[in-house]
């Protein structure tokens, strides 16, 4: 096991090693002690690494996993049902924490678990997927879709403590950790031009066989969790700057949901911040050449720059009006300037753009 970094993050502590998965339990019992541990993961990751998980806690006995199907579409409310129902038919009091072993889909549904079961119950995140590290287990949002649209029922509800262990990334499938990688990327444009420079250097790396060394990618993944929590420590409930993070995002989650999540979300995201970026500059809010740089980063990462033919615009369009990134009737937009600084300091962060050159940019 490579040493532990704490990152010295506001917020929860964020610790990131290569292989401290077989030692995490004994940590997760040191900083959040109960009577009773409840793992929960999918149907994917749970075989993989739970058992693992569940026998590093002093007490295997005390630790239980609950495991729901793999993949977004069971980002539910019915799994919410399901996996509550599982907690107070097995006992499960307030004394329990929450451990989610997964992906976004997994942090988010477990964290919305936790949010709610017995009025709310400590949350412990580990994530598998390079998304889970590096976004969603981060910031406290927690929820599940529904017909309506993507996280539309939800809870802010922080971890007490992140735990990533690199190690796990071997086992995801390069298309989830391309997913990953826009993220990443978008961390880069929002807030730290270098760091995007950096993560484009070294994505041909990142995406060979031979891949690049754990070191490097520890190196992106503690920028990128910097990031996004120093961005959310100074606005946890996004009332402005944390808006920031959703560049990308508005179109993006219409473009996951119109797919019939065929489309990951970091791929839809990477078509939103093209689509975005190509907005924000024919409106004149972005630089010249923005557009190109993002789009030519994310088509490094091997990731979608464009809708593809069987998405109907219109029904991204309607998607993205029923999110909750709207304004007094009007969709708004986290933009960038330029790639590393966002525009509408003065508006909240965010700025409307007409559905016409929207629907334009991404015919
Ligand atoms: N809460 C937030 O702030 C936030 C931010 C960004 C994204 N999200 C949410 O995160 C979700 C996307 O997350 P995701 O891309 O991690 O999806 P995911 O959780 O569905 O994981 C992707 C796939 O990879 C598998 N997997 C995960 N880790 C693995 C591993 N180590 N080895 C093998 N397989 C593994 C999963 O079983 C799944 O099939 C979306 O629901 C999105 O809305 C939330
Ligand atoms: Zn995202």
């Amino acid at each position: 096991m490579s040493a532990l970094r704490k990152l010295s993050v506001t917020g929860p502590p964020v610790v990131v090693s290569a292989g401290s998965l077989a030692q995490l339990g004994a940590e997760i019992a040191a900083v959040a002690p109960a009577f009773r541990y409840a793992i929960i993961t999918d149907s994917i990751v749970g075989p993989l690494y739970a058992e693992r998980l569940a026998g590093s806690f002093p007490d295997p006995t005390s630790v239980s996993v609950l495991t729901i199907s793999a993949g977004e579409s069971h980002k539910t409310r019915d799994s919410w049902a399901t996996l509550t129902d599982q907690l107070s038919s097995t006992g499960h009091g307030r004394d329990t924490v929450i451990v989610a072993l997964g992906g976004g889909m997994v942090g988010d549904l477990a964290g919305f678990v936790a949010a709610t079961y017995m009025r709310g119950i400590s949350l412990i995140h580990v994530p598998t997927s390079l998304l889970a590290m590096v976004d969603s287990a981060h910031g406290g949002k927690t929820g599940v879709d529904t017909t309506g649209g993507k996280n539309l029922v939800g809870a802010f509800h922080p971890a007490t403590a992140i735990f990533i262990d690199s190690e796990v990334l071997a086992t995801l499938p390069l298309r989830e950790f391309q997913s990953g990688l826009a993220e990443i990327l978008k961390h880069g444009i929002v807030q730290d031009v270098q760091y995007f420079a950096d993560v484009v250097a070294e994505l041909p790396g990142l995406l060979s066989q031979s891949g690049v060394s754990g070191d490097t990618l520890a190196r992106l993944i503690v920028r990128s969790v910097e990031i996004k929590t120093e961005i959310v420590a100074r606005d946890e409930r996004e009332y402005g700057l944390r808006k920031i993070l959703n560049f990308g995002h508005t179109l993006g989650h219409g473009i996951e949901a119109a797919s019939g999540y065929s489309l990951l979300h970091g791929e839809a995201v990477a078509i939103g911040m093209c689509a975005e970026a190509r907005a924000a500059e024919r409106a004149g809010i972005a630089e010249a050449g923005t557009a190109e740089a993002v789009r030519e980063a994310v088509c490094l990462a091997g990731l979608p720059t464009a809708l593809p033919l069987s998405v109907s615009v219109e029904r991204v369009m309607q998607l993205a009006r029923a999110d909750k990134k709207k304004r007094s009737g009007e969709i708004e937009y986290a933009l960038p300037e330029r790639v590393g600084r966002m525009a509408g300091r003065d508006s909240g962060w965010t700025l409307p753009l007409p559905d016409t050159l929207v629907q334009e940019v991404l015919q």
